[in-house]
């Protein structure tokens, strides 16, 4: 497998899907992918040419202002996944089940599943676990519903581990981590999602699954990256993570001209002569 050096070498696709995955994992092609949980943000993502982009369950933090991402509903993720639908033309959308919509029972997660595809019109979607939840991941693929799974830290199982830290530091942790991701893809998921495990690891997952694996503190050597739109441009200040790179300062951006507006407004500098019918 040889690894893309530069942009003049990917292949232009006008569409992306999990099959246009595999064949990107195949050749090497990185797999970029970010959240979004709304029409304008998706807009803009899919013009830049986006592969994936994650109605993630992060919603109900970065959206909603939740502490965890337990409290967020099914009808709160099928209406940003239909939002961020609207916009995009080219990527490939994948909607997060929420806690509570798939755990425990595969039937539940067929329907919950059902009413992602059928009422936000997406194209896939994603759920936390391994063992525990591969009668849920076969239900829904009967379906013809392509799974994302998701390994590492699954933050919906937050008050079970008890931290945000590293997942899968230990041996017998790994040793499962490994032991699922082989099972998800037995099970049929198109790809998986590794969150926050040591980067050895998370090498050791890529190369010995054939499904992309898209990491997040992951390190490189997976198929592609996933980031928390909201963290990587910079509008959520107060979470810092190793792993995460910040390509803008939104926070102050905007507020800087948030600032700025009120001061026109209060000084009547707004609306000018040319502002004004
Ligand atoms: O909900 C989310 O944003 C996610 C990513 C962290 C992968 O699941």
């Amino acid at each position: 497998m040889f690894e893309i050096q530069d942009m003049s070498t990917y292949k232009e696709v006008k569409k992306i899907t999990t099959h246009v995955l595999q064949e990107m994992k195949m050749r090497g092609e990185k797999i970029s992918m970010l959240t979004a949980y709304d029409y304008s943000m998706a807009r803009i993502f899919d013009d830049a040419k986006i592969d994936v982009l994650l109605v993630g369950d992060s919603a109900s933090n970065v959206m909603h202002g939740f502490e965890t991402t337990l409290p967020i509903t099914l009808d709160e993720m099928i209406s940003h996944a239909a939002a961020v639908i609207r916009a995009v033309n080219r990527c490939l959308v994948v909607v997060d089940l929420p806690f509570g919509s798939y755990q425990g029972n595969s039937k539940e997660a067929l329907n919950s599943a059902i009413r992602i595809m059928k009422e936000a019109e997406a194209h896939a979607v994603k759920l936390e676990g391994g063992a525990e939840v591969v009668e849920s991941i076969k239900r829904i693929l009967t379906a013809g519903i392509p799974v994302m799974g998701h390994l590492g830290l699954t933050p919906q199982s937050i008050y079970k581990f008890g931290t945000y830290e590293v997942r899968a530091k230990e041996d017998a942790e790994a040793k499962k981590l490994l032991e699922d991701a082989k099972l998800l893809e037995e099970s049929g998921c198109f790809a998986i999602v590794l969150e926050k495990i040591p980067s050895a690891l998370a090498k050791q997952v890529a190369s010995e699954i054939k499904i992309p694996i898209i990491g997040i503190g992951a390190g490189p050597h997976v198929d592609g990256q996933v980031l928390v739109s909201h963290d990587m441009l910079g509008i959520n200040k107060d979470f810092s993570p190793k792993f995460l790179r910040r390509y803008l300062n939104l926070y102050d951006e905007i507020k800087g001209a948030v600032e700025q507006y009120v001061n026109d407004v209060k000084t009547v500098d707004f609306p000018n002569e040319k502002e004004q019918y």
